[in-house]
């Protein structure tokens, strides 16, 4: 079920002062909708406290939430932090996103006929941290082809290992498709982090190419079989 959350920013001062944010919410106010996020999530989405975050070095608990992606604001979150990561050069997009039509800039790059999904990575309450994309392509059965962008403040603290950990053991539970097994990404063979994370996460290298029309840059796949959601 998709639910449209007023944005935070478009609350009055009033209502914002009212929320105390220094206190611990309890796990039913984060899923339930006790509290006004930032991001517009998707009620009765994938929503669980991050796994191995005794391995994140953020001084605070992360969670793990699917954002709502047919709305503005978090297509507009969204878009940002590829356009971001396609100027750094860590990823390519072809998309040209300049804060106009997030919804079909985002459709451009993730066509609702490969079902994507995204599970944000929150700090409890609103902050986001950094997201995870699961679309699917005809040209890879039983695979849920993987995204992801940690925003940079938050990065090398190991909040990228801990997501995919998070995206192997939920698999079923984020993509609810019991065609989909295993999880597919691909990387530039440079981008180190994505390189290391494979390492860390066990995932099989399936194949290497060099992308002509990216300068020769060569791309790295790899693969994953994840067991049923314990
Ligand atoms: C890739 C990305 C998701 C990783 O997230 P992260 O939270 O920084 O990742 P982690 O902290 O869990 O792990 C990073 C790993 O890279 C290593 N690393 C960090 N900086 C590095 C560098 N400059 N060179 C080599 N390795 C580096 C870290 O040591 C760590 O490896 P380790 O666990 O073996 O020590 C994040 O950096 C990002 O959003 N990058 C831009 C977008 C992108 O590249 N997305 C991936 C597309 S496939």
């Amino acid at each position: 079920m998709r639910a449209n959350i007023v944005p935070f920013m478009l609350q009055s001062a009033e209502e914002n002062m009212n929320n105390d944010a220094s206190r611990d919410f309890t796990w039913q106010e984060l899923v339930g909708g006790g509290l006004i996020w930032q991001i517009p999530l998707v009620f009765g989405g994938h929503a669980k406290p991050l796994v191995f975050s005794e391995g994140v070095n953020l001084g605070q608990h992360v969670v793990a939430h699917e954002i709502d992606a047919t709305t503005e604001t978090a297509a507009h979150e969204i878009l940002s932090d590829i356009m971001a990561a396609h100027q750094a050069g860590d990823i390519h997009t072809t998309a040209r996103y300049k804060c106009k039509n997030p919804l079909r800039w985002l459709s451009m790059i993730y066509p609702a006929v490969c079902n994507p999904r995204f599970v944000g990575l929150f700090f409890p309450g609103d902050t986001l941290l950094g997201w995870l994309s699961f679309s699917t392509s005809p040209s890879m059965p039983g695979k849920a082809i993987i995204g992801a962008v940690i925003r940079p403040k938050y990065r090398n603290a190991g909040l990228g290992t801990a997501a995919m950990l998070h995206a192997q053991k939920y698999l079923h539970d984020i993509v609810r498709d019991e065609s989909i097994t295993g999880i597919f990404f691909d990387t530039q063979e440079r981008n180190a982090r994505v390189m290391a994370i494979a390492r860390r996460i066990k995932a099989v290298e399936a194949g290497r190419r060099v992308d002509e029309l990216r300068g020769g840059e060569i791309m790295v796949s790899f693969t994953s079989e994840v067991a049923l959601d314990a």
